[in-house]
Order: C-alpha cells, then structure tokens, then sequence
C-alpha cells in the first residue's frame, strides 16, 4: 500500500468537497483504496455527495470514544454498493459541536496514524477554518500533500491573509502546499491572483455540470460537458502525479532496502576475511615458534 494522507484544504466555498470527491472517484477506478475523511461538523456533507441513509455511523463516535483502534474506525466506516475501493468516514447528518465529547490533538494523531493502515491514500476534506478544527489542524501536520484551493475573489484574499500565519510554524510545512486555482470563472481576475499567490500549480476551470452535479448530489458521477471535461483532464494530471511520486517514493525505499542489505553483506564479508587474516597470522606464528 501507498499509505498517503491527503490534506484538501483552502477559504469556504473553495472547491475542496468537489475536489475531494472527484479525486477519490479517480483514484478510486485505479483500484487504489480510498478513505475519505470529512471533517466538516458544521454542516455534515456527506449527504450531499451519498444522499441516502448512512444509519448512526459518525466519525464522532470514533473521536469520542475512549481509544482509537483499527476496529472502532471500520464501524463507522460507509461503503459504496457499486465502488468497494471507496469508503467515507463523516460526521452524520443532524450532528453538530455538542452531540460528541470533547477530544485532543492525540486522539486525531492516533486516528491518522490507524487510517494509514487502511487503505492506499486517506484523503482529508478539511475545514477552512482549521483553528475551529483539531482534526483539520492535524490533517494539515501530518499530510504528506496538502491540496491548497484559492479562489480568485477578496475574500480568498482575505481568508489567507488571515490563515498564513496561523501554519507558519514549521510542523505545517505551509511552503510545501500544492496550490490549486479552483472554480474559475471566465470573468474572473485570475492572472491578478496567480501574481498575488506565487507558484499556482493547477487550475481547475468552472463548469456548470459540475454545479449541477453538487446541487442533485451525484459528484461521483462521472462529466461529460466540455468544460467538465477540461476539469477532469487536471483532475486525471493530479492522480497521475500522486500515482508516479508514489512508485518514485517505491522505488526510493527499494534502493535503499536493497543498498543496506548490500552493505551488510560486505561487512559480513569483511569480518570473515578478517577472521581468516587473524587465523592465518596466529597458525603461522605457531609454525615460527
Ligand atoms: N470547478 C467548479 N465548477 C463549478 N462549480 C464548482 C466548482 N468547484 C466548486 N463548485 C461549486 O462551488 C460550491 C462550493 O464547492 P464545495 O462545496 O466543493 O466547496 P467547499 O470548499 O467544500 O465548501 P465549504 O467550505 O462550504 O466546505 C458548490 O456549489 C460547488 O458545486
Ligand atoms: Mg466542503
């Protein structure tokens, strides 16, 4: 397994649900195992991504128990009927701040270090508000990509100016953000934005099939318009990327697997020619004596 966790993260109103949702339907048709994370208890999404009953199941009832462990997350775990490479964990709906117990930093870095257990990438749809958050907050340390969505509007600007500082701290690795354009509209000053925030990797156009797709709840559908395609095509360019850094990390680990094995088997090597030298000199010792 890749066992990567994906942080997908940015203002209100970013994108960041769409994304999560078509990234997870991707890699999800590769037959990698997907878990995604909604941290969302605000306004509890998954309804509007499955709308059917998902029962009592709650990424609360996993928070708030007294200890994480593999199988108390698979309970709360909601399969797909027709994709089992994908799986979600979510607040339910009608949750909201005071239906669970309180739970600290801790608990959430137990929580991801468990999910990296389960499946090839966990990807994590974090609230803008990460402050508000425990689980965002820890999504964004321990991520191995964060997914950063701005839009090209004031209050993009705004909820930056005010949201940089708080992951300056080096534990947030901030610099390292893959920076995606999101829901870009035609009208919209984007080569205004692209010069404010440097280093915008994807742009990920508007379409209207997409919108309609988030208002009927069918995101895992696939897009068949013109511009909802342009969105898939950068949509397919990130899973590639995903898929051949992970085979590059792969194959990373491997050489350096196979370069230790090599350098112990020469100091295994070493010390018996060693121990033949220390043979040799003391037999011929002996003789000369
Ligand atoms: N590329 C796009 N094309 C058209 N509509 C989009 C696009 N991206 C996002 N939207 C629309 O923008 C709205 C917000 O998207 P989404 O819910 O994914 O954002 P979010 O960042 O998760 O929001 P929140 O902060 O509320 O969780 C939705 O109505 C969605 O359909
Ligand atoms: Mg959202």
């Amino acid at each position: 397994m890749n066992n990567q966790i994906i942080a997908i993260w940015g203002n209100t109103h970013s994108g960041k649900t769409t994304t999560t949702m078509k990234l997870a339907k991707e890699l999800s048709e590769k037959k990698k195992n997907i878990i995604v994370v909604m941290c969302d208890l605000s306004s509890p999404t998954l309804m509007t991504v499955i709308p059917y009953d998902t029962g009592d199941k709650s990424l609360g009832n996993i928070l708030s128990a007294p200890q994480i462990t593999q199988e108390s997350i698979l309970a709360e775990c909601i399969t797909l009927k027709k994709n089992d490479y994908l799986t979600f964990i979510a607040y339910k709906q009608g949750d909201n701040l005071f239906s669970y117990a309180e739970y600290d930093r801790e608990k959430a870095v137990d929580f991801f270090i468990l999910l990296r257990h389960l499946a090839d990438y966990i990807i994590v749809d974090c609230t803008g508000n990460m402050e508000n958050d425990i689980l965002s907050a820890t999504a964004l340390e321990m991520a191995d990509i964060v997914f950063r969505h701005i839009t090209c509007d004031l209050k993009s600007l705004s909820f930056y100016e005010s949201h940089l500082p708080l992951i300056k701290d080096r534990r947030f690795k901030a610099d390292g953000h893959i920076k995606i354009l999101s829901n870009i509209k035609d009208y919209e000053a984007k080569s205004a934005v692209i010069q404010r925030f440097h280093g915008v990797k994807y742009q990920l156009p508007h379409s209207q099939e997409l919108e309609e797709q988030s208002l009927s709840g069918s995101l895992l559908e696939s897009l068949t318009s013109k511009k909802g395609k342009q969105y898939s095509n950068i949509i397919s360019q990130i899973t590639e990327t995903l898929i051949s850094t992970d085979s590059e990390t792969a194959a990373l680990k491997s050489q350096k697997e196979c370069s230790f094995k090599l350098e112990s088997l020469l100091d295994s090597i070493k010390s018996s020619i060693d121990k033949l030298k220390d043979k040799i000199f003391k037999s011929f010792s002996k003789d000369k004596r």
